[in-house]
């Protein structure tokens, strides 16, 4: 007799490895060590003032109890006048669920989209979650492998086979800070089309990129009326609203329908004085974003210059809030893999960053410069004299 065992399918998912490592960096802590953290995926403001007190009227004002499952209709108003205003997208309120974060959005999705045994194409790096909210749904990720980070369409297409229900683009990239051009996006988005796939756009760091270009995603180039594109979006990151937990799909309205009769068993609905948060938010974007870019902007080319110096092979992030530079020959011998390099880092020089094995890219760190520019000068330097 004894306690019964846990599902297969829970059993075959993987813990994420950046939470497992926060605990060892918060037990370091504990201990009395000053660790910089480039781990960690999130930005360093605090959440606009007016969305604070945007959330605040709405508790005050008794917005307190169970809601419409796919979002209140002047939360997906907002989010609707947004992507015709931003990406020409012409939909409506029937296209749009809003949900507990963009993490429970994807989880859905696959539950949707997944019958046992189905491939999703995910392109190498990839965010962690992709492939467990993929294999949740009895899906199989099939992953893209990349030399650089960048996405090889011709490789895509020879990973395409009869099961093959979906493709993943996270554009701009974590954890490569990669932005897709506008061309790949319509070549993937019209392959889509001819082979009747899904294309899963993570849409999360749109607000972030450092070039003069505007966010376009690959809807807004060639799926204006989402027939096959899902966009995922995420109020986390281009607002500092991580523990808010909100993010939302758009989608065909049929798929849209199939998440509001799985998330009216899940979840019920978001809470609706975050989502009055979160309408303030999307009221104010220009402003919270602008002011965004260009501290990201200042920090991401001074990250840029010092991380050179360590690993002369690190790109220039175009955008998101990470370097992904490729780890030298001699180093990686000295250090067997980029997790022990990893760990070298945490315990000599007290930085904690992610390997690039965690991102499906081994030979790869992942350092955010969400931190402050004295951090990010202090840690790059700690690591330079730990190697
Ligand atoms: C690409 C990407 N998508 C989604 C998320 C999750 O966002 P949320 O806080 O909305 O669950 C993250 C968080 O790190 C991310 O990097």
């Amino acid at each position: 007799m004894g306690t019964p065992n846990l599902s297969d399918r829970i059993e075959a998912v993987e813990a994420s490895k950046s939470v497992e490592l926060a605990s060892v960096i918060a037990e370091l802590r504990r201990s009395g060590e000053k660790v910089i953290g480039f781990n960690v995926g999130e930005p360093d403001f605090p959440t606009p003032e007016v969305v604070i007190k945007a959330t605040q009227e709405a508790l005050e004002a008794g917005h307190t109890r169970y809601a419409l499952v796919p979002g209140e209709p002047f939360l997906r108003e907002a989010i609707v006048k947004k992507l015709k205003e931003d990406q020409g997208i012409e939909i409506g309120l029937e296209n749009i669920c809003v949900s507990n974060g963009s993490k429970q959005v994807l989880y859905s999705l696959f539950q949707l989209i997944c019958n046992p045994g189905d491939e999703v194409l995910v392109p190498c790096p990839y965010w962690v979650s992709f492939p467990e909210a993929i294999k949740l749904a009895g899906g199989k990720p099939v992953f893209i492998p990349s030399e650089n980070g960048d996405l090889d369409f011709e490789k895509l297409k020879a990973l395409k086979t009869d099961r093959t229900k979906a493709i993943i683009l996270n554009s701009p990239n974590n954890p490569s800070g990669l932005v897709y051009s506008k061309e790949l996006k319509e070549k993937v988005v019209n392959y889509c089309k001819e082979n009747d796939l899904y294309l899963i756009s993570d849409e999360a760091y749109e607000t972030l990129i450092y070039d003069d270009d505007k966010f376009i995603g690959p809807a807004g180039v060639a799926d204006p009326n989402l027939e096959n594109t899902l966009i995922v979006q995420s109020f986390s990151k281009s607002y500092c609203m991580t523990g808010f937990r909100l993010g939302y799909v758009a989608g065909p309205a049929h798929f849209i329908k199939g998440m509001n009769k799985l998330q009216s068993h899940v979840c019920g609905n978001t809470p609706v004085f975050i989502q009055k948060g979160a309408e303030a938010a999307l009221n104010n974007a220009d402003a919270i974003s602008a002011h965004m870019k260009e501290v990201f902007s200042k920090r991401s080319g001074i990250a840029f210059e010092l991380c050179k110096e360590i690993f002369p092979q690190t790109p220039r992030p175009q955008g998101a809030f990470y370097l992904f530079p490729k780890i030298q020959e001699d180093l990686l011998k000295r250090f067997g893999s980029d997790e022990e390099l990893a760990m070298h880092i945490l315990n000599e020089a007290k930085v904690a960053l992610l390997p690039g094995s965690f991102f499906g890219m081994p030979g790869f760190l992942r350092i955010c410069f969400s931190t402050s520019e004295d951090e990010i000068r202090q840690g790059l330097k700690a690591i330079k004299d730990c190697l």
